[in-house]
């Protein structure tokens, strides 16, 4: 029985991009599903759907995605608007620092827009990880259930660190859902809320080792009322 304290996978935790080419079986994957799905939900709604996608259903998906990016790199219309139209600040620098920090160690400059592209590509190859996973909502549920599927995807990323596994989440494969939806087969009311990589982390690669910094406590944090 694997086993690292809450504090420890939350420590250990950070989003990975490039992974090894090492399996991971059905057993882990069901396990680690099955615990994650222990988390609260809002009326126990549990509003999420997961597919975990691995060989050639998860090859058929990026083939098709890869495929139709080339001629449309915007991709489709989202069923859940990654951002705002208009992403103001301070989101809109921390988006700005986020990518440049990740860019820098892969090595590529701001001219280097398709070096940039072909980045934002890779989403779409699951980074090379052994797992992709899709996440899914019934389009007639409402925005505090997003909440919902954060909570499970953060417990799936949790359980995958004590294991040894690493994840990164990626709000990148919202745009795609009707691809999405063709490939698996599944119905127009469910939403792709959210894909996510999971496999072993190459550990050689720069970019799995970024540290994005954190805002300062006084930023988020409002503590009223303690007198101990
Ligand atoms: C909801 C969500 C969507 C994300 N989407 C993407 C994505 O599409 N592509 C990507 O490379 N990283 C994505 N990330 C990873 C974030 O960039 C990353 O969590 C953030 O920069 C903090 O870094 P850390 O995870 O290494 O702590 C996403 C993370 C979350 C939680």
């Amino acid at each position: 029985m694997p086993s690292a304290t809450v504090t420890e996978a939350i420590l250990n935790r950070k989003s990975v991009r490039v992974f090894k080419d090492a399996p991971v079986s059905k057993a882990l994957m069901t396990e680690i599903l099955q615990l994650a799905a222990k988390s609260a939900s809002g009326s126990n709604l549990q509003p999420w759907k997961i597919y975990a996608l691995t060989g050639s259903d998860k090859d058929q998906l990026i083939q098709l995605v890869q495929e139709r990016a080339m001629s449309n790199p915007l991709g489709e219309e989202a069923d859940i608007p990654i951002y705002p139209e208009v992403l103001e600040d301070p989101w809109n620098s921390r988006r700005k620092a986020c990518g440049e920090v990740m860019y820098e160690a892969l090595g590529i400059t701001r001219e280097d827009k398709m070096g940039r592209l072909g980045q934002v590509f890779k989403n779409f190859e699951f980074f090379g990880a052994p797992v992709g996973l899709i996440v899914t909502m019934d389009r007639s549920l409402s925005q505090t259930q997003l909440i919902d599927v954060g909570m499970i995807l953060q417990n799936i990323q949790l359980l995958a660190r004590e294991r040894g596994l690493d994840t990164c989440v990626q709000a990148s494969w919202t745009m795609w859902p009707k691809t999405v939806r063709e490939v698996l087969a599944i119905g127009d009311n469910e939403m792709v809320v959210a894909g996510a990589s999971l496999g072993y982390a190459d550990t050689n690669a720069k970019v799995n080792h970024i540290v994005q910094a954190r805002m300062e406590d006084e930023e988020c944090f409002y503590l009223r009322g303690f007198s101990i």
